[in-house]
């Protein structure tokens, strides 16, 4: 699709923005807090160009942006006090933490295999278009990974170039902050990221007590990577070369190791060879491997370039003892 800039003034903006989500593809979208970079959140390979784009080594969780109570209650569960925190701060800069629905049709890659979901209604045009479109859209800041989020359209221009399929320039974003996150348990409110909603706010809005981690950067990494983050009970082999008829293989374009005919299931992430595919295949094939009952989840090499990066650190991690790696990269 060709890239181009447009002011979200313009009467084509809302149908030209739902055009490019729904035929997969990414879109650059102002919002209140920092400009984000946008795809279907039910769609896994649109999910998986967000990954590519911004050029992250690792799948991070991305927030999930809806246009109403109604849209997120689709898909996650609310306690009283993320119901009050909802009515309180919504549309705006807070996202709320909370379980996932067990049919839940946002895909797995925008949760990152968790059981929980980051959810936020932003105000203005980033809500119409939201409502307009019908379903939720994924959205990390704009931003190559490292960089800076960005604020003004120009920002993006320069830093997505043409990885993306268009840029709604909305003007600076008011508050130019990232969103405050919180996760609520138990009647409890943890605070994971602060952002552009103080605390003090959050906490004479509820006349709760806000629990800050001990250790601020464990607060951002613990949620996306470590040890909440869903892995495989099954022992899980990467690079593997030979599988047993015991074993589960997950296998990339086709390719057949030693034994895997006879394995007890194997699992295919892209039969075409396709990264994108298979980063949108990873998390709910190592869901089926681990439920198939087999002693070990073998996966057969699979290629380090593009998308391949992020898969291979997802599959690093799983093979891994859980609290061995932490997640470096803390720029979303
Ligand atoms: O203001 C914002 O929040 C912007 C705009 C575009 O909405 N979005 C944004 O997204 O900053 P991102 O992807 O750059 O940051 C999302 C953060 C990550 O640190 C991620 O780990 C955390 O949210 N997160 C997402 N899902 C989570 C989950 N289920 N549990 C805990 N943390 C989660
Ligand atoms: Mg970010």
């Amino acid at each position: 699709m060709r890239l181009h800039t447009i002011n979200i003034e313009e009467k084509t903006a809302l149908e030209d923005a739902c055009a490019v989500l729904t035929h997969g593809g990414l879109v650059v979208l102002p919002t209140e807090t920092v400009y984000g970079l946008a795809a279907d959140a039910t769609n896994g390979e649109a999910v998986a160009k967000i990954f590519e784009a911004k050029g992250r080594p690792s799948f991070n969780p991305l927030i999930c942006h809806v246009s109403s109570l109604e849209m997120a209650r689709q898909y996650v569960v609310f306690d009283d006090t993320a119901l009050s925190l909802a009515n309180a701060f919504w549309p705006g800069p807070l996202t709320l933490v909370l379980p996932i629905k067990p049919d839940s049709k946002i895909h797995s890659l925008t949760r990152a295999g968790l059981d929980t979901l980051a959810v936020r209604m932003p105000g203005g045009f980033a809500r119409d278009l939201i409502e307009h479109f019908g379903r939720p859209v994924a959205a990390p800041s704009a931003n190559r990974s490292g960089g800076i989020s960005a604020t003004r359209a120009n920002h993006v221009q320069s830093d997505l170039g043409d990885r993306v399929d268009l840029v709604l320039d909305g003007g600076p974003a008011s508050i130019g902050l990232e969103s405050t996150i919180v996760k609520t348990r138990n009647g409890d409110i943890e605070l994971l990221r602060p952002g552009g909603l103080s605390v003090d706010d959050i906490e004479r809005a509820t006349g709760m007590t806000v629990r800050r981690q001990q250790n601020a950067s464990a607060a951002i990494e613990a949620p996306g990577m470590m040890t909440s983050h869903y892995a495989p009970r099954t022992p899980l082999v990467i690079n593997a070369t030979t599988a047993t008829p015991d074993d589960c293989v997950i296998t990339f374009a086709g390719k057949r190791i030693t034994g895997s005919d006879e394995s007890l299931l194997i699992l295919d992430l892209s039969e075409r060879g396709d990264l994108g595919e298979a980063a949108a295949n990873l998390f709910d094939h190592m869901k089926t491997a681990d439920a198939s009952g087999a002693e070990r989840i073998c996966v057969v090499p699979i290629p380090i370039k593009g998308l391949g990066e992020a898969i291979n650190d997802r599959l690093t991690r799983a093979a891994a003892p859980k609290t061995e790696i932490g997640d470096a990269d803390r720029h979303d």
